[in-house]
């Protein structure tokens, strides 16, 4: 019997999906991307999941999601690649995390920060390599590195990788690809010329990881597979969804029943109508609008009382629609589904269930 509304996350999906990703990585070194609480599943939990499955770093945006990790006892290098000049350096240098860095003030920044602390601090620099979403641009590379290099003679900065972030690594064929792979050559190229030395060059997400060997490089950055999702149409990968989403009923009767799921918990207001849930092994259709609170299921002839369980996505086993078909119904993608589950839904985390 299901008593309310939960989210299940399968820590043993996600130590299968991190063994996938690193043997796809080979000898190169994986990295758990945990930002937007680990796409909803917790991001603690499902670092130490990929940490004790073979992820060698964790990668995350802000200054507090960074922190969040050492607080926490994870000891693996750390990437945040949204933090700014703003940020707590102190902070940041105390807890040894990695910063990605674009712009000369955010370089001069850390520079500062590492004077102080009379020690050099870790930097990946970001180049956009076509993307256009953050990153340094191309003709401020050669000013950028040339500062790195003199940041780095005076004992302040250590460039230890540099970067990018592929656009469409879904489809293989995609002219974007060979653009952004001679684009990061380029600055690979350039860095070295500055005198920089980066050991970790890295460009590959899930989808790069899996399909396409030659942006592997060093390191790969998989966040949407390490929790089962597939980067791309036409294969599982062997991954295993991690998340499940389900509720008991309520309040059932008259060929209803109703669920405590709503919006107010992150489920999209334009399922209603379209898609459905899993009760007694049988799919039944989500009627009406999902409201803040509730969602009404059509029961038909099914004898439904309250307490009976009722799945709105899972790994699909049972039957139960996947977080990738409700996503297509909501006309989202998969990402925003699994990080718009509120904090309102209360996760509960499995593992060492496997058979
Ligand atoms: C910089 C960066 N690298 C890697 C990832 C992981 O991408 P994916 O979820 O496609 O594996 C993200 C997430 O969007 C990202 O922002």
């Amino acid at each position: 019997m299901a008593t309310s509304a939960e989210a299940i996350v399968d820590l043993d999906a996600i130590a299968h999906n991190t063994r996938v990703l690193t043997r796809a990585m080979g000898n190169a070194a994986l990295m758990a991307v945990v930002k937007a609480d680990g796409f909803g599943h917790g991001a603690v939990a499902t670092a130490r999941a990929a940490v004790g499955a073979g992820a060698r770093w964790i990668g995350v945006t802000s200054a507090f999601e960074a922190l969040e990790q050492r607080a926490a006892g994870l000891d693996v290098p750390i990437l945040a690649w949204m933090c700014g000049p703003q940020d707590d350096l102190t902070a940041l240098a105390e807890a040894r995390i990695t910063l990605s860095v674009a712009t000369l003030s955010h370089l001069d920044a850390i520079a500062g920060e590492a004077e102080r602390r009379g020690v050099a601090l870790d930097v990946h620099i970001k180049a956009d390599t076509g993307l256009s979403r953050g990153g340094a641009v191309r003709n401020t590379w050669p000013e950028l590195f040339g500062w790195a290099r003199k940041y780095e003679s005076a004992g302040q900065i250590r460039v230890t990788g540099l970067w990018s972030h592929l656009a469409i690594a879904e489809e293989p064929d995609h002219p974007s690809l060979a653009a952004q792979r001679s684009a990061f050559t380029e600055a690979v190229e350039l860095a070295r010329a500055a005198g920089l030395t980066p050991v970790m060059l890295h460009l590959a997400n899930s989808a790069g990881i899996l399909q396409l060997p030659d942006t592997r490089l060093d390191l790969g950055r998989a966040g949407i597979a390490l929790y089962g999702v597939p980067p791309a149409p036409g294969s599982d990968f062997g991954l295993r969804p991690a998340m499940t989403v389900r509720a008991g009923v309520v309040q059932a009767g008259d060929g209803r029943a109703v669920l405590p799921l709503g919006f107010g918990y992150g489920v999209p207001r334009r399922l209603g109508g379209v898609a459905e849930v899993l009760i007694h092994g049988v799919r039944r259709p989500i009627v009406g609008a999902v409201a803040m609170d509730h969602l009404i299921v059509d029961t038909g002839e099914l004898p439904v009382t309250e307490g009976d369980e009722a799945v709105l996505f899972g790994p699909g086993d049972r039957g139960e629609p996947t977080v990738v078909e409700q996503a297509g119904l909501a006309g989202t993608n998969p990402h925003e589904l699994l990080t718009g589950i509120g904090a309102r839904l209360p996760r509960r985390h499995r593992q060492h269930t496997e058979a």
